[in-house]
């Protein structure tokens, strides 16, 4: 798919790999819409972009219902979806307070798991009443954002790992699901790239991580990610599939 002209959706907006690929999607000349928890900085990342911001807590049914309709009635119905909105608290099964409270549990999979398909599920519903954008029946792209935890999760990661793991488990179901409608579904595992979700941690730690992988020995950038969104958008081929972005790390335990 062409991005120039399109209207896009960018969950996770105001942060990272969010806000990195709404850069990059309104630099190749998407119509984008940003969408955050965080409206402060939604707020700058919109306006740097000529973007529309609009607050959403993409795990509420009514807050991503109402959101995706104003990304809709500004945009028009968005044909490229990027699912970057999540949380990663650590906690283990059992800690020195006892069993992980199930609300913890659940919240992290109301957030990653239960919010990308909350999106997903509303943006391909307004794909279904769009013409297709080719002759080969295109109508749109999403991409939502896994992690190498859904294959080795470390220690403390029970949560984040079950709720990445149905991301990708949810990938090829999706993209049958879609398919009779030209949609396709892809999701990006990524390893440990520069975010405010980890450079909040101690640099010891974050040494010893970027030392996992083979080759580049550094952590990924945003743009490295948002990069492979856009090829993802322009390649028709890649549909239904995981893409690891990770050096060829391979988590350690902890
Ligand atoms: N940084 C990494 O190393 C890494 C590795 C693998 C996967 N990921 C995944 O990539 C995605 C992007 O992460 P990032 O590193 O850019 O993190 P980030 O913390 O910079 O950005 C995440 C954004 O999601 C938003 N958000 C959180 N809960 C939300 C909700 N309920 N509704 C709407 N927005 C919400 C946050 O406010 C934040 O702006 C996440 O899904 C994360 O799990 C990150």
């Amino acid at each position: 798919m062409n991005v120039a002209g399109q209207s896009a959706i960018v969950t996770g907006g105001a942060s990272g790999m969010g806000a990195e690929t709404a850069r990059a999607l309104a630099a190749a000349g998407a119509r984008v819409t940003v969408m955050d928890v965080n409206k402060e900085a939604l707020d700058g990342v919109a306006k740097d972009i000529g973007g529309l911001a609009v607050e959403c807590d993409v795990s509420s049914s009514d807050s991503a219902q109402a959101a995706v309709a104003a990304a809709k009635n500004a945009h028009g119905a968005a044909r490229i979806l990027v699912n970057c909105a999540g949380i990663a608290p650590a906690k283990r099964i059992v800690g020195r307070d006892g069993p992980m409270p199930l609300e913890d549990f659940k919240k992290v999979i109301d957030v990653n798991l239960i919010g990308s398909f909350n999106v997903l599920r509303l943006v391909a519903a307004d794909l279904y009443a769009e013409e297709p954008l080719d002759d080969v029946g295109e109508r749109g792209v999403i991409v939502n954002t896994a992690s190498v935890a859904a294959y080795e999760g470390q220690v403390g990661q029970a949560a984040y790992t079950a709720s990445k793991g149905g991301l990708v488990a949810l990938t090829i179901q999706a993209a049958r699901d879609l398919s009779g409608k030209g949609i396709r579904v892809v999701t990006i595992a990524p390893g440990f790239i520069a975010t405010p979700m980890l450079l909040g941690m101690p640099e010891d730690v974050q040494e010893s991580l970027a030392q996992q992988a083979p080759f580049p020995k550094r952590f990924g950038r945003p743009d490295e990610y948002a990069k492979l969104v856009l090829h993802i958008i322009d390649n028709q081929m890649i549909n239904g599939e995981v893409i690891r972005l990770d050096g060829g790390a391979r988590m350690q335990p902890r």
